[in-house]
């Protein structure tokens, strides 16, 4: 079975190409080994397992050694043997891009490690404000993966939905996570969430289960869910939010308005968002990650970036062991005719707000900024 596991993984590519191929999953696995340890027993439980693997990795680090040395890139289409069939390019699953460099993975694992660092010191200083005990609520964003033992919490707006549809893949819900439409990921997609288990259930996942969440850069993360839920139609968004939205903060407004809560402006939104006395709840669409998350109660193996997303996702899928062919989709479901919203967008919307409001809607969302590293969005805000 070791071979058959390792020929759909090798089939048809120049056996020194596999050696590198190899090389490199050796080498990212030594290099994460340390900071994710329940990637090392999922890696063993799912994948390896065989001597005979384990002499390929011996003679393999070797080679890492002195390719880590010299920093090599190593370009795929130039080792490539001529004729590659359909299997081998799923083998280069983790690369994308078509082209791949050690260092751009040592670059990557130590990246993730200084964002894990960070959220510890962040947390650390933070603590006296945040609660010790995990309760049903804190792990309602999480989905449960039970058979490769993932945790996977979910920010909306975030990749959320194509992270989805990996995770039903990983279920054996479907074999193709591109052919999965968007409404039976939102509404039909059998996936447990965590605070669906009793407590021991619960904490016994959370103990042993690799967790992971995508987070995003606040502001784009808002306007993002702004454009998708007032400025698209959508009766149930217009009706909760729209209608007294538009009644509290719109001057004179019209009775058509008032009726459907269609057109709430960005501006509008604005005004809500930082409303203290806000005419109706928070969404999770626009609450901070760390609301949904809270990343200083569930110590996260994986803080992903929704920036470098297809990256980290398919590296994070390579070292949980999932099946080698599977890699994130990159779906824009909702509204696909809209661009995806960019900091040019972004920087646009927030031209139709005062520079008091740009500032405290960076106060609002400045526990995301200082827990995920993200940098202040505008340059004359403090
Ligand atoms: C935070 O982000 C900056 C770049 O924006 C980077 O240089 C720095 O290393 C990051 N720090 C951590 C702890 O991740
Ligand atoms: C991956 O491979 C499995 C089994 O070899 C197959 O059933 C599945 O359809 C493939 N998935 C994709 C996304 O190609």
């Amino acid at each position: 079975t070791v071979y058959v596991q390792r020929s759909y993984f090798i089939s048809d590519v120049a056996s020194s190409l596999l050696y590198l191929l190899s090389a490199g999953l050796t080498l990212l696995s030594s290099f994460l080994r340390t900071s994710f340890p329940n990637f090392e027993r999922s890696k063993q439980s799912v994948t390896i397992g065989s001597t005979n693997q384990q002499t390929v990795s011996l003679h393999i680090t070797k080679i890492n050694h002195k390719m880590l040395k010299t920093s090599t890139l190593i370009h795929h289409t130039t080792n490539v043997s001529p004729s590659p069939s359909t299997s081998s390019s799923s083998s280069s699953a983790l690369f994308t891009s078509g082209s791949f460099s050690l260092e751009s993975w040592r670059k990557l694992s130590s990246n993730l490690e200084a964002r894990r660092q960070l959220m510890k010191n962040m947390c650390a200083k933070y603590k006296s404000s945040i609660s010790k005990t995990i309760t049903r609520d804190h792990v309602k964003q999480i989905y449960v993966e039970d058979k490769y033992k993932l945790l996977y919490c979910e920010v909306p707006k975030a990749g959320c939905s194509n992270w989805k549809r990996t995770l039903m893949v990983l279920a054996g819900q479907a074999s193709n996570a591109r052919s999965i439409t968007h409404d039976t990921v939102h509404y039909n997609n059998h996936l447990n969430r965590l605070d669906s288990f009793d407590h021991k259930e619960i904490m016994h996942r959370l103990q042993t289960y690799t967790k992971v969440v995508f987070v995003r850069e606040p502001l784009e993360r808002l306007v993002s869910a702004y454009r998708d839920k007032f400025e698209n139609p959508n009766n149930h968004y217009h009706n909760l939010f729209g209608k007294p939205i538009i009644s509290k903060y719109r001057v004179n407004p019209s009775q058509e308005a008032l009726r459907t809560g269609n057109g709430v402006t960005f501006k509008e939104f604005v005004q809500y968002l930082l409303d203290v006395h806000r005419p109706v709840g928070m969404d999770i669409h626009w609450e901070l990650a760390n609301q949904l998350c809270h990343p200083c109660l569930i110590d996260y193996d994986f803080i992903g970036k929704f920036e470098n997303m297809e990256e980290e996702s398919n590296l994070f899928l390579r070292i949980t062991g999932a099946p080698r062919n599977l890699t994130l989709p990159s779906f824009k479901d909702r509204n696909p005719k809209d661009k995806k919203t960019s900091s040019q967008i972004t920087e646009k919307y927030f031209t139709q707000v005062s520079k008091g409001q740009r500032q405290r809607v960076y106060d609002f969302y400045y526990m995301d900024y200082l827990m995920f590293n993200y940098s202040k969005p505008f340059k004359d805000i403090y």
